[in-house]
C-alpha cells in the first residue's frame, strides 16, 4: 500500500515574514523575470531580442564587472526538495554610480558613490500583497552599504530611482521626490530637410562621438564639481550630482545603439547604423562651447521604428553651457547662437531617426532663457506618472536638504 502521508501546500507568505529575503536570482531566474517584465521594459523590442538586451547590458560600460546588481525577494522557507522553482516575490536592479557630494562650508568636493534603482517588479500573480514594499525597504537598507569597498571606499550617499508609478509610492518608502519638469521640442514635419551644418565656424555644430567623448565628459565633470561647490554656498544646502562621466555616458549610448541596429536592420536607417553622431557642440573657443549628448528612445513592440513616431523621443542625456557660471540673467550672443545651432540639429536628428519629439530635463533659469531666445516652438511638461527623479540620503541631512545639481537625463537608469 503506498503511503497516504501528504505534504503541505507551500502557500505564500505574509510580506512582514521574517524568512523572507532579499537576494540575487540565478540566471534561470533572470531570464524568467525579462520574459515576464518585456511587456514593460521591452520598448519596441521584441522578447527575443530584449532576452539578448538585458544580459548585454551587465556587459557594457559602467554595468560590467559587478557594476550592475540583480535583486530578488525570495522565502528562505521555501522547501528546496519541493522540486519546484522557489517563489521570486518581487525584484529589481542596482547600478552603482559615482557621486559628487558638497556641503555649504566645504571648499572641495566629496566623491561618494549612489546606486540608482531600476526595473522595480512584482510578478503579476504575486501583487498586490506588499511584496515590492518589503523588496523596497531591505533594499534602502541593504543599498547604504552596498560595494562601497569596490570604488575606492567611498561612502554610499545616496540611492535613487525613477519613479513610474507616479509621486506616492516611493516617497513613502523614502526616496523623495525630486523635480521632473521636462521641456518638449516637437520635430517639425519638414525638419529631415537641409538647415544643420555640420563643420566649423558661426552657426556650425560639430559632431560628438566616441571619438572625442571621453575628453567632453572630463570637462563636464570639472564643471559640474564647481557647480555642486558653488550651488553649496549659496544656497547653504548640500549639494549632489551624478557624475556625468564617460561610463556613465556610453552606457547610455551602448543601450542605445543596441536597440537602434536591431530596428534599423529591415528597416533602412538614414545613413549608418548604428549612428555615429551621439551629439553637437556649437563653438571651438574652450570655455565658451555648448553641447548636448543625446539617446534615442523608440516605443511599442512592433519592432518597426516608424510606428510610434509621435512617442519616440530623442533625449538630451547631458546639456553643457560651458560659460554658464559667467553667464548671468542675459546670455551673450555666441551662447545663445550656439545653443540654438545644437538645438535644431538635435531636432534633426530626431527626425531622421523616426523620432517625433526632443525632450530636455529640468533645465536650469538659463537654459530656459536660451529656449525662449532660440524661437524653436517647445511646451514645458511637468510629469506627474513617468521617470519622477526620486532620492533616498544616506548622509546625516534631511533629504529635503538636500539640492540635486544637474537633475538631467544622464542620470537615469
Ligand atoms: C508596481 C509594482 C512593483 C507593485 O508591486 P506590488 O508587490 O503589488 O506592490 P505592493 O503590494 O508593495 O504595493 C501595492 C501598492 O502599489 C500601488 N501600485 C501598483 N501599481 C501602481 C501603478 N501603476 N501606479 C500607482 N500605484 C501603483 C498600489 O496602488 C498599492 O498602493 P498602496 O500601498 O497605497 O495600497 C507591481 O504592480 C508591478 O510590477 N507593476 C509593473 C511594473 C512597474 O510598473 N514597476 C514600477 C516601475 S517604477
Amino acid at each position: 500500500m503506498g503511503s497516504n502521508i501528504q505534504e503541505d501546500p507551500y502557500t505564500l507568505p505574509d510580506a512582514t515574514a521574517p524568512s523572507l529575503v532579499l537576494t540575487h536570482p540565478t540566471e534561470d531566474e533572470k531570464r524568467r523575470t525579462w520574459t515576464l517584465n518585456h511587456r514593460e521594459w521591452g520598448g519596441a523590442l521584441s522578447l527575443e531580442d530584449y532576452l539578448k538586451r538585458e544580459p548585454y547590458l551587465t556587459t557594457i560600460p559602467l554595468t560590467r564587472d559587478g557594476g550592475m546588481t540583480h535583486w530578488v525577494l525570495t522565502d528562505s522557507s521555501w522547501p528546496a526538495e519541493s522540486g519546484e522553482n522557489r517563489p521570486i516575490l518581487a525584484s529589481c536592479e542596482s547600478i552603482s554610480k559615482r557621486i559628487l557630494v558638497a556641503s555649504p562650508g566645504d571648499t572641495a568636493v566629496r566623491d561618494g558613490v549612489g546606486h540608482g534603482v531600476g526595473s522595480v517588479f512584482t510578478y503579476p500573480e504575486h501583487r498586490g500583497n506588499r511584496y515590492a514594499g518589503r523588496m523596497l525597504n531591505e533594499l534602502g537598507t541593504a543599498l547604504r552599504t552596498w560595494q562601497c569597498e569596490k570604488k575606492g571606499s567611498a561612502d554610499v550617499v545616496c540611492s535613487a530611482l525613477w519613479s513610474d508609478i507616479g509621486k506616492t509610492y516611493y516617497a513613502k518608502k523614502g526616496w523623495a521626490v525630486f523635480p521632473s519638469l521636462h521641456i518638449e521640442f516637437p520635430v517639425p514635419a519638414n525638419q529631415t530637410q537641409g538647415s544643420v551644418e555640420i563643420g566649423k565656424g558661426k552657426g556650425k555644430v560639430s559632431p560628438i562621438t566616441y571619438e572625442n567623448l571621453g575628453q567632453l565628459c572630463e570637462t563636464d565633470e570639472k564643471l559640474v564639481r564647481e557647480q555642486v561647490l558653488r550651488k553649496a554656498r549659496e544656497t547653504n544646502r548640500t549639494c549632489v550630482a551624478f557624475a556625468p562621466d564617460h561610463d556613465t555616458m556610453r552606457w547610455h549610448l551602448y543601450r542605445d545603439d543596441f536597440i537602434a541596429s536591431i530596428l534599423f536592420k529591415s528597416s533602412p536607417g538614414p545613413t549608418s547604423v548604428p549612428s555615429s553622431i551621439k551629439g553637437v557642440i556649437a563653438g571651438t573657443q574652450e570655455g565658451r562651447r555648448v553641447w548636448a549628448v543625446w539617446s534615442r528612445n523608440y516605443y511599442g513592440g512592433s519592432g518597426k521604428p516608424t510606428d510610434n513616431v509621435e512617442k519616440n523621443t530623442l533625449y538630451i542625456l547631458r546639456l553643457v553651457i560651458e560659460s554658464e557660471a559667467s553667464e548671468g540673467e542675459k546670455p551673450s550672443e555666441d551662447v545663445v547662437e550656439g545653443f540654438t545651432a545644437v538645438l535644431r540639429t538635435a531636432l534633426h536628428e530626431a527626425a531622421i531617426w523616426n523620432l517625433g519629439k526632443v525632450d530636455l530635463w529640468n533645465p536650469s533659469p538659463l537654459v530656459k532663457t536660451l529656449i525662449e531666445r532660440s524661437g524653436v516652438q517647445h511646451r514645458p511638461v511637468e510629469r506627474d506618472v513617468d521617470s519622477i527623479p526620486s532620492m533616498m540620503w544616506y548622509g546625516d541631512e534631511k533629504i529635503s536638504e538636500i539640492e540635486w545639481v544637474a537633475n538631467e537625463k544622464y542620470c537615469w537608469c
